[in-house]
């Protein structure tokens, strides 16, 4: 097993440090073979997470990049919200390549369901907010968290009555019919979902319980974050985040195990900085070098092939989520993009009326005022996606990942030189 595998303990972490998008699917693939559980513990599909192996793409978007690897098995928890045709459609795919899923899944049946009203509400929450739109994947997400938190939200677990299902999806279409004026089929909601529950119902669980036995038994788990930090309802960059605690504390709750059964977390960070919709985003590259990192980077969304926004890497981002979710080790990723850029940079401090600042401001007006300290790093022209050790990099990017490592006080012990699984430099 890998050392930084060891170092870390039995039951991992993986957090997104950005905006989303870092490369955390790839790792999670990368490294499921040492774990016998994965699981998903907040969101929804609103994630893509792209696999390449061999050539090959996969882009996961609720089921755990984890299943890959055909021992391993894939936990959606409580914490997340579910489309079920989305999922069926996704256990599909994979089926359809010769993997055995449905008995490697377990569906908590608390997760919250997610129905295309929510999708319907997305969209027109939107359009509403005009120019001050959040730039939202259209998933539905945020409405089906905003059912939960009204107490309204109809559960997994609801799919086992008919009868009430249908009662409460009743409910439900008539209540955001009536508030925000939405086209609502109840009896069209009920009749999508309940063709799968005969598909479905094997998967459903009491995960919390799966969980902690398997946490007792000696098991090894891999909790793959979904978005990332500045993305997080309470840390991110509010209100352009999404509507869950994607943070390091949402797995607990998001899963129902112990915040202390979490051995060691794995921050994924980028070696320049994108982000997708809307939200501030200091060190942005809103010009020709933006455009051709995102050319090299091909940075288009995996869930909605929106283009990226896309920026130098920023130290205050990556070490507010490094102290906030208490980051062991950076993974960084796609260190090869950045091959030919004659002079590399990072951000390194926030300046506000003549004040350092240690976190993104979240208004509009302090942005325009912020004042942003880069350092500059000499580039390198060599290819380095053979590279498969540290040592063999070219000095001028074993330079850069040291700057890093200086500014967010970590190391970073796993490097990204390419797509594919086997691209990575574990130190
Ligand atoms: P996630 O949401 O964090 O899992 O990341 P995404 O899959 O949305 O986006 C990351 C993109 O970068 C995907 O297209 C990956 O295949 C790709 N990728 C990941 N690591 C590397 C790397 O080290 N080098 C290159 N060139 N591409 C990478
Ligand atoms: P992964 O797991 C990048 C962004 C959306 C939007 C905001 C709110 O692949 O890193 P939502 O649909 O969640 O209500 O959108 O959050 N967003 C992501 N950006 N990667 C993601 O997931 C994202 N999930 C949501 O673009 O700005
Ligand atoms: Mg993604």
């Amino acid at each position: 097993m890998k050392n930084i595998l060891k170092n870390l303990g039995p039951n991992i972490a993986i957090i997104g440090t950005q905006w989303g998008d870092e490369g955390k699917g790839k790792l999670v693939d990368a490294i499921s073979q040492n774990f016998d559980i994965i699981c998903r513990s907040t969101g929804g599909a609103n994630a893509g997470h792209t696999i390449v192996t061999d050539g090959k793409k996969f882009i996961f978007h609720l089921l755990p990049s984890g299943l890959l690897h055909e021992k391993t098995i894939g936990v959606i928890g409580n914490g997340t919200v579910v489309n079920i045709s989305d999922v069926v459609e996704e256990i599909e795919a994979l089926e359809k390549l010769g993997l055995e899923i449905i008995p490697r899944v377990k569906l908590s049946l608390k997760a919250h369901l997610l129905f295309d009203y929510h999708k319907k509400i997305d969209a027109e929450l939107e359009r509403r907010k005009g120019s001050k739109k959040l730039g939202t994947t259209h998933r539905g997400i945020g409405p089906a968290y905003e059912d939960k938190i009204a107490r309204i939200g109809i559960r997994v677990e609801d799919l086992l009555d008919k009868e009430l299902l249908k009662e409460k999806i009743k409910n439900n279409c008539d209540f955001h019919s009536e508030t925000l004026g939405i086209e609502c089929n109840a009896d069209e909601e009920f009749e999508n979902i309940i063709k799968f529950q005969e598909k479905i119902k094997p998967i459903l669980y009491d995960t919390q319980k799966f969980l902690n036995d398997s946490i007792a038994q000696n098991k090894k788990i891999l909790f793959e974050g979904a978005q990332a930090h500045h993305l997080d309802i309470d840390h991110g960059t509010y209100p352009f985040v999404t509507s869950s605690s994607v943070c390091a504390g949402g797995i607990a709750t998001g899963l129902g195990i112990a915040p202390k059964k979490i051995s060691g977390i794995i921050g994924i960070a980028k070696a320049y900085t994108t982000r997708v919709g809307e939200g501030p985003f200091p060190s942005e590259l809103d010009n020709e070098r933006g455009e051709n990192i995102r050319k090299i980077g091909v940075e288009y969304g995996a869930t909605t092939g929106r283009p990226r926004r896309c920026g130098w890497f920023d130290a205050v981002v990556v070490k507010n989520a490094v102290e906030q979710n208490g980051i062991d080790t950076i993974n960084l990723t796609k260190l090869d993009v950045l091959t030919g850029q004659t002079e590399i940079k990072i951000a390194t401090k926030y300046m506000l009326n003549h004040k350092e600042i240690f976190t993104v401001p979240t208004t509009r007006k302090a942005n325009e005022k912020l004042n942003i300290e880069y350092e500059a790093c000499p580039g390198w022209t060599e290819d380095i996606s053979k590279v498969r050790k540290f040592e063999d990099l070219p000095v001028n990017a074993q330079n850069y990942i040291k700057k890093i490592e200086q500014l967010i006080g970590i190391p970073v012990e796993v490097i990204g030189v390419g797509m594919d699984r086997e691209d990575l430099i574990f130190r």
